[in-house]
């Protein structure tokens, strides 16, 4: 698995912003959209794409186009909807699939409760979102789900992960061709399954539940 962690004083400027339990929600939101289209341009450095003969107003010269199939980008609901316009601002040919994940405060273990996805993801990259890489157990959730329908070529991207949470995927994905981009590595997680430092419940930030 590659792991790239953001080294960016503008990323980890609008962390810090994040991580302050005095910003507001609607600048909580503003703030992701940012941070994601920031580590989008990282985790789409290899989309495919395909030649294209384009005519300038000088010449002919040839470009590139993303390929088809399109990518397809799968938020995981809810926090991960958060993230899904900083992406599509980057990608807008994308499609979209949905992914509902919950985990369960007392065990911590993850359920899929909806899914709105192709059944054959096999020739598709996929890019899925998740603000908070925390024990992994949404994550690999996730991406078990993904590799069930074919899926080959996965990146996700996190605003922030833990070590533990990070080491959990990488022995999950095994050599399957899976990239993980992260805002940020934070320090650990805390009994109650929370990110150390973190931001607090993402979801509930995002969405003005706290
Ligand atoms: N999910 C969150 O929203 N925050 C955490 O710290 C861990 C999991």
């Amino acid at each position: 698995m590659r792991v790239h962690i953001a080294d960016h004083p503008l990323i980890t400027h609008k962390l810090t912003v994040l991580r302050d339990q005095r910003t507001p929600s609607p600048v909580f939101r503003q703030l992701t959209e940012e941070l994601v289209t920031l580590l989008a341009y990282e985790a789409t450095r290899n989309v495919r794409v395909a030649p294209v003969e384009i005519q300038t107003p000088v010449t002919t010269t040839m470009g590139v186009r993303i390929d088809e199939p399109r990518p397809i980008v799968v938020p995981i609901l809810r926090a991960g909807l958060g993230m899904l316009e900083g992406m599509v601002k980057l990608l807008p040919t994308a499609e979209v699939g949905f992914l509902g994940m919950v985990r369960d405060e007392e065990t911590l273990q993850p359920t899929t409760y909806a899914e709105r996805l192709p059944t054959d993801l096999s020739d598709r990259q996929c890019f899925v979102l998740d603000p908070m890489l925390a024990t992994g157990g949404s994550l690999g959730a996730a991406m078990e789900f993904l590799f069930e329908r074919g899926a080959q070529d996965i990146t996700a991207i996190c605003l922030l992960g833990t070590p533990e949470g990070i080491a959990k995927i990488d022995e999950q994905v095994g050599d399957r061709d899976v990239t993980l981009v992260l805002g940020a590595r934070d320090e650990r997680l805390n009994e109650r399954g929370y990110i150390v430092p973190g931001l607090g419940d993402a979801g509930d930030r995002l969405y003005g539940t706290v």
